[in-house]
């Protein structure tokens, strides 16, 4: 019996050893029993011991929402550890307002958010519409190609590009520090291989960038994140580890999420070919599809809170300096939530109410122009190529908080 069989048997001892953290069971796509059995049998989960140290695990969607919204009791701080299970190395922490209680993460978050706000998102439409065509016209029609290389990477790197004004010509950069930020450094295909490394390059990043948010800071102030940074009261005097930690922020948060969603996307219709056929059928389904497949992929998979004091969820008793981990994955195929949760339903009545954007102060600041991207992207996928074939198994990511692809196979008809 390997462990995993041992932990989704049914008798009360494996109950207690069920270790929700192991990379494995995401890479391998066998997350979901677990989680169905902690779910019914010990929705808040305690796991004594495991490679990230004690913690608890919240599985249901109610609450995880309670945990979202009692920022109070339930820490963000770097101090205190972060928002992921595995603790980054105090030597080599990087802090960003994802990593902050109020009200530092108030002020700093009010910086960037113009980015994203409904007239900007107006404004980038076009330059988006433009760019998602140029990316689809250019696919090969017949032969096999990676969804992931060709599209989600493409037009997520472009937006990076765009959001931070970045030279054009070298916006795969960004992508390479993108992977950098989420890798976990003992998966053997990841682009660094000790938290050494990632921090070497994570500081190559910071002082690319440095110089151009230092040029931004003496011209006037435009629409980009970096100019938006420079001049922010809140930001224009950043320490280096702070700018280090906001452009990871802002590079992952604008780059791995919709990438995955965009590769999910394929995924999922092809799973579930009704779906996509109702979708051929009636394209005003796009914006709802589109939330459902967010929902359904649920690109982040947990975020992590540290206890600031003695507390009960769902009569557990949490004490103070806990790790208190909210699994987004779970919470999202929480039937007692949503209906059918297993299921993709294209059409569902309030697609918008999941858990993956999160709750609460942190919720997602991009969520809005994620949801734009990917409403683009099938408005014009859609009239091309109404049919994309899946034609192998996905390459899954090794990582417990970023639900990855790294590659599709795909085909469009000839
Ligand atoms: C499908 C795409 C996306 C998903 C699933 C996603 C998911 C998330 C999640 C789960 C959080 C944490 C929420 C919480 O703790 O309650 C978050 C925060 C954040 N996201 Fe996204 N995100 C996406 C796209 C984006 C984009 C496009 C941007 C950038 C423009 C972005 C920028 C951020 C930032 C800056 C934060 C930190 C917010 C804070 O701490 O106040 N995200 N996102």
């Amino acid at each position: 019996m390997t462990p995993l069989d041992d932990a989704i048997g049914s008798t009360a001892n494996a109950l207690g050893a069920i270790d929700v953290s192991d990379p494995q069971i995401y890479q391998d796509d066998a997350w979901y029993p677990l989680f169905a059995r902690l779910r019914r049998e010990d929705p808040v989960h305690y796991c004594p011991e495991s490679r990230y140290g004690p913690y608890w695990s919240v599985t249901r969607y109610k609450d995880i929402m309670a945990v979202e919204v009692n920022h109070q009791v339930y820490s963000s701080s770097n101090e205190l550890g972060g928002i992921q299970i595995e603790d980054q190395p105090k030597s080599m922490d990087r802090p960003s307002f994802i990593r902050m209680d109020p009200p530092r993460h108030d002020e700093q978050r009010m910086v960037v958010s113009p980015v994203v706000a409904p007239a900007n998102l107006q404004n980038m439409e076009g330059v988006i519409r433009e760019r998602t065509i140029k990316v689809l016209e250019d696919l090969p029609r017949g032969e096999t190609f990676d969804w992931v290389d060709r599209v989600s990477i493409e037009l997520t790197t472009m937006m990076l590009a765009t959001l931070f004004d970045y030279p054009w010509d070298d916006r795969r950069q960004l992508t390479y520090w993108s992977d950098v930020v989420i890798a976990n450094v003992n998966s053997p295909d990841a682009p660094v291989h000790s938290e050494e490394e990632r921090f070497a390059e994570l500081t190559k990043m910071a002082q690319a960038l440095g110089v151009l948010y230092q040029q931004r800071g003496q011209m006037p102030p435009r629409f980009d994140l970096l100019s938006m940074l420079a001049h922010g009261e809140a930001t224009k005097n950043m320490p280096f580890r702070e700018f280090m930690g906001t452009l990871g922020l802002l590079i992952v948060g604008g780059n791995d999420t919709t990438r995955n969603t965009m590769t999910g996307a394929i995924m999922a219709l092809n799973e579930f070919p009704g779906e996509y056929q109702k979708l051929r059928d009636d394209p005003s389904l796009i914006p709802s599809m589109v939330s459902e497949v967010i929902r359904y992929v649920t690109p982040v998979i947990h975020m992590r809170r540290t206890a600031k004091e003695d507390t009960e969820l769902a009569g557990k008793q949490i004490k103070k300096g806990d790790k208190v981990v909210i699994w987004y994955v779970s919470g999202n195929r929480d039937p007692d939530a949503i209906e059918d949760p297993d299921r993709l339903i294209i059409d569902r009545a309030r697609p918008r109410q999941h858990l993956s954007f999160g709750f609460g102060i942190h919720r997602c600041v991009g969520n809005r122009l994620a949801e734009l991207q990917l409403r683009i992207l099938w408005e014009e996928l859609l009239p091309r190529y109404p049919v994309i074939e899946a034609m192998g198994p996905a390459r899954r990511v090794y990582s417990n908080f970023i639900h990855g692809i790294r590659s599709l196979p795909v085909r469009i008809p000839a």
